[in-house]
């Protein structure tokens, strides 16, 4: 060999080996094919404690609570009450919800803050003389009329005397949202897009002049602040919870009221009681399910829905197969069938729960499950459980350092509520009575028909979907917390994010991103995501007798929290599809 083309082979081994060495010792590690391949950034990592909300702002009040040593109820506390100043599309004072929590010593409990019907909102109040329902101002979606009793201020109170480490007073819990609401805080590019234009808060004085900076509207990075709202917080923190229902800012609501003909009095407020309830649980593959109770439909829902899925093997299906989604989707079909017939406040009707979650009764169910067919939700109505007589809302959870956690899910239904800030309070008030079936039979705003048990009724709670919940490992020890907004999609939201876990062992972000879809019986249709269903997936599901429909849009916005089992270390996962943060410490 000649010189020169000795000197050219040498580089090429040279150039070979040096490209190549760093590769063979990388590839081990960088080419470890992981155990789920949904591509997805890498949950939050923490050793302590944790919150994930829609809302870094929030987020980073709860952690700051965690640091001064408060437990993950006082947390939760704090960030609901900063997420009602920083998220005003759900964020709330006015509206309702619940917290799931389990304390480190495996002890459950469920805060039930639902919003109750005032007094005078009997059974047909949102119907017209031809018995049709009322549409605009006097409608259960808009105004006045539109708002069930705030739970939430008492819902929290509840929590803190309970649940609360005792280390932290109501007043320093408040007192962050406090500030946040009179320094004000910097507009995002999403909260700038949902108000920008907004017809409903255009429609009432205070939400106009507080929302949509009076008509001129606000940019993004523009400060918004809210003096009425923070003045409200500072009366909570002197007069603590009762101060909103039989207070100043009590007497506020129900002027307001008064002047403009809504339903809620003085003594719709003070009458106003959260509830502590008993969680709901099944175990999903041997896995222990803990969800929320009547009166959401939530637990019950997504168990009937778990109980009849345990029966096939989809951790054998590939993720996105149609045979999989054609399974899911005939879940969906048969327990949203239930939710329209049997569910409501079990404390006004009775609801068969134990029915509806029973194992021998999802086994019944599975029977009329074809395997290369759809159903049609025309044929199939509700089972015969035994015993059987938009949007916006928001997801929180926390985990704290001795491992008391909490799933929060808390809203004023649809985005901004009733569009009424209550006058000088500067409390955006909920639209919650439109989830009652305002008309039996008739869709609601989410499209959803339900019957006679969710009628309406004088201090009767109006069904929910919302569905905090807990995943137990085998061994008892907490392994994830799970929540989502979304109206029905929240219980579809997170059937598909436990499924994502247990039978595709996705971490808790894949879990949250990957594509979701949505059927709740009626309307007889599989809603996905934009992007969501390849389009030989939706031909093989055509196939079987699906009908499909594109969502404009994604669904839900899931916060969730893992604990990881050979660290303990807390996984913090907030959806991409929105812009919250898990943050820990
Ligand atoms: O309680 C419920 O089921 C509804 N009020 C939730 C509304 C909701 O999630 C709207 N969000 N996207």
């Amino acid at each position: 060999m000649s010189a020169p083309l000795l000197r050219t082979a040498v580089f090429f081994l040279l150039a070979i080996l040096f490209v190549n060495a760093p590769l063979t010792r990388l590839r081990p590690a960088a080419f470890t094919p992981r155990v789920a391949s949904a591509a997805s950034r890498d949950p939050v990592r923490a050793s302590h404690g944790m919150v994930a909300s829609t809302n870094k702002l929030a987020s980073e009040v709860g952690v700051d609570i965690l640091k001064r040593g408060g437990n993950a109820v006082d947390a939760a506390i704090a960030v609901a009450f900063a997420l009602a100043v920083t998220y005003p599309a759900a964020g709330n004072l006015g509206g309702g919800g619940f917290m799931l929590i389990r304390l480190r010593d495996g002890r459950t409990t469920a805060i039930d803050y639902r919003e109750m019907a005032p007094a005078a909102a009997t059974r047909n109040v949102y119907l017209d003389a031809q018995g049709n329902l009322i549409k605009g101002e006097g409608s259960s979606t808009i105004g006045y009329r539109a708002a069930g009793v705030p739970g939430t201020v008492a819902g929290m109170a509840l929590a803190l005397r309970k649940y609360g480490s005792g280390r932290l007073t109501w007043a320093q819990l408040a007192e962050p949202a406090r500030r946040l609401a009179s320094d004000g805080f910097t507009i995002s590019y999403n909260l700038a897009n949902s108000l920008d234009g907004n017809k409903l808060l255009a429609g009432y004085a205070d939400s106009k002049r507080i929302f949509l900076n009076n008509g001129r509207y606000f940019k993004e990075g523009d400060t918004l602040r809210q003096p009425e709202l923070a003045a409200t917080f500072a009366r909570l923190q002197r007069g603590g919870a009762r101060e909103f229902y039989e207070g100043e800012t009590a007497r506020l609501i129900a002027e307001d009221m008064r002047r403009n003909k809504g339903l809620m009095t003085l003594a719709d407020l003070r009458g106003y009681e959260a509830k502590e309830r008993t969680p709901i649980r099944t175990t999903y593959r041997g896995y222990e399910i803990i969800s929320m109770p009547p009166p959401s439909s939530g637990g019950a829902v997504l168990i009937e829905m778990l109980n009849i899925l345990e029966g096939y093997d989809l951790r054998g299906m590939n993720w996105a197969s149609s045979e999989k989604y054609h399974l899911v989707t005939e879940a969906m079909r048969r327990a949203f069938a239930d939710r329209a017939e049997y569910m409501g406040d079990t404390d006004f009707v009775k609801v068969p729960i134990a029915g509806l979650i029973d194992k021998k009764y999802a086994e019944r169910q599975r029977t009329s499950i074809n395997l290369e067919r759809a159903s049609t939700s025309a044929e199939i109505g509700a089972g015969r459980p035994t015993g059987y007589e938009s949007e916006e809302t928001t997801h929180f959870t926390v985990v704290d350092a001795q491992g008391n956690a909490v799933s929060n899910t808390y809203t004023l239904n649809l985005g901004f509520g009733s569009g009424v800030t209550a006058k000088g309070t500067g409390v955006l008030l909920n639209n919650e009575m439109d989830d009652f079936a305002a008309k039996p039979g008739t869709p609601n705003a989410f499209g959803l028909i339900q019957g006679e048990r969710n009628a309406v009724a004088p201090r009767k709670r109006p069904l929910s979907a919302m569905t905090p919940t807990f995943v137990l490992r085998k061994d008892g020890t907490l392994w994830f917390t799970i929540g989502t907004p979304g109206g029905p999609t929240i219980i579809n939201t997170v059937l598909q994010a436990i499924i994502n876990i247990v039978d595709h062992d996705m971490n808790i972000q894949q879990a949250i991103d990957a594509p979701r879809i949505h059927h709740q019986w009626l309307p007889d249709e599989i809603a996905y995501e934009p992007y969501g269903l390849s389009a030989d997936t939706q031909r093989a599901l055509v196939g079987r007798g699906h009908k499909l429909v594109t969502r404009p849009r994604y669904m839900g916005d899931a916060h969730g929290i893992m604990i990881e089992e050979k660290t303990g270390m807390r996984l913090g996962a907030s959806d991409s599809r929105n812009e919250g943060a898990a943050v820990g410490y």
